[in-house]
């Protein structure tokens, strides 16, 4: 969500502003850090990545200060730093240009109308594509700062996306990457009288645009996947077979806490119903570990679940306490523990052992298997070209780097630790 928000941000300013970009901080006019608040320890990163920044910059060089972290802390980023210029909410990115002329100033509203989403656009790669489908999230998950600091859940008019998928098409692009805190919550609401359509029939509309060959999206929430999206997903030719289904817990009783809205037992019969339609589907899931009050029954099953859905991609992280959250508010009254550090720790390293395991011996299964792969890149170093399977694999073959752009079938012949070597066919 931040690289497609820095994408528009550089649009915008390039288009209204006559900027363009550089890679070296000491000759900028301007320089923006666009932040994260889902966790703490990045947020404390920004001020010395400011003071940095503040140290090396030319004299008249301006600072702002974007994305969550700006809209969680606001002016007090001003406060905190004489070096910040401005403040500029992940809401309220197509405001760049004007706020771009003011000083010390933060705009970090969380309102909305159809301006919030009308911007520049451009985008760092012709072959794949990312659009946002919606913005905000109107789930209360107990531990997560993102509501708060980007807003209910709107939904991007059909007609909008349509458009920018036809001309990013138009321009070569083969894959598109739908974004949103939820996607398939999209149509839940619009800003306006917009056509009201659903996830499914939205994946459908698009994969009708002629040339276009890949969809991929994220992030789903497992609560969402009804049937009628599973159908759609693993019958449409176009709409890639990897999804990201964030479990966050095995366990029902921290699932419930959480406020996730299901079970362990919901998460897994979802699995199964897609691995029913799409054997070769890849997964892969977002885990929090050493949530308040997880016990060792509770992350057995977080274990179990991980054992039983084998993913092939794993995002984990030990819980930390945010800001304007009702686990937050639990901690401070007392009605919740933290877990000790060491207890949080240790899980965090079994689970990645357990999963480096088990992609081991999935890899080990991929030899003489064949995947369509859309090449995007040359390694020059090791001469091959590199892709990604349908299912989201990283592929690299011997060949030549003028089928980059291409999709040829490929038949792995080598599996070197977690990288896949294959033939073409
Ligand atoms: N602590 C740890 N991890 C978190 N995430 C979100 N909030 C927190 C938190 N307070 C993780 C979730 C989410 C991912 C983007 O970040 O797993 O899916
Ligand atoms: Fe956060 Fe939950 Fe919304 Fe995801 S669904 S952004 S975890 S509140």
């Amino acid at each position: 969500m931040n690289e497609r928000d820095s994408e528009h941000i550089i649009a915008e300013l390039e288009e209204k502003e006559n900027y363009t970009l550089t890679k070296n901080p000491k000759e900028a006019d301007l320089i923006l850090i666009n932040t994260c608040s889902v966790r703490e320890k990045p947020e404390k990163k920004l001020f010395s990545e400011i003071g940095q920044y503040a140290k090396i910059k030319k004299e008249d060089a301006k600072i702002g200060i974007c994305g969550c972290t700006a809209s969680h802390l606001g002016d007090e980023i001003l406060k905190k730093s004489k070096a910040v210029n401005f403040v500029l909410g992940a809401r309220n990115v197509s405001k760049i240009s004007q706020i771009l002329h003011k000083d010390r100033v933060a705009w970090v509203d969380i309102d909305y109308d159809d301006s919030t989403y009308v911007f520049s656009s451009k985008h760092n790669s012709t072959l794949k594509g990312m659009i946002n489908i919606s913005i905000g999230c109107d789930k209360q998950c107990t531990y997560c700062i993102v509501p708060h600091t980007r807003g209910n859940e709107i939904s991007i008019p059909a007609d909008l996306i349509l458009k920018e998928a036809k001309k990013l098409v138009d321009n070569g692009t083969k894959e598109i990457l739908l974004l949103g805190q939820n996607v398939n919550n999209y149509g839940r609401r619009f800003s306006n009288d917009h056509r009201k359509i659903n996830f499914t029939q939205l994946l459908n509309e698009i994969s009708q645009i002629n040339g276009l060959e890949r969809i991929r999206f994220t992030s789903p929430h497992p609560l969402h996947m009804d049937d009628e999206f599973i159908n759609e997903f693993a019958t449409n030719p176009k709409v890639c077979k990897a999804i990201h289904m964030p479990l966050q817990s095995g366990s029902t009783k921290i699932l419930q806490k959480m406020k996730r809205g299901y079970s362990k037992e919901w998460f897994l019969d979802r699995v199964a119903k897609m691995r029913s339609l799409i054997p070769e589907l890849s997964i892969g899931t977002d885990i929090i570990v050493g949530f308040p009050t997880e016990s060792e029954e509770d992350f057995l099953d977080t274990l179990d679940v991980l054992e039983k859905v084998r993913f092939d991609t794993l995002y984990s992280f030990i819980y930390s306490t945010r800001p304007h959250t009702q686990a937050a508010t639990w901690l401070d009254n007392g009605e919740i523990q933290l877990l000790d550090e060491e207890t949080a720790k240790n899980r965090l390293i079994i689970l990645k052992d357990k999963h480096k395991e088990i992609l081991a011996q999935e890899n080990a299964k991929q030899l003489g298997k064949i995947h369509p792969v859309l090449f995007e890149s040359y390694d020059e170093e090791n001469l091959l070209l590199e892709g990604r399977s349908d299912t989201n694999k990283l592929i690299r073959v011997k060949a030549g780097r003028n089928l980059i752009g291409e999709i040829c079938n490929v038949k792995i012949s080598e599996i070197k630790g977690a990288q896949l070597i294959g033939e073409l066919l």
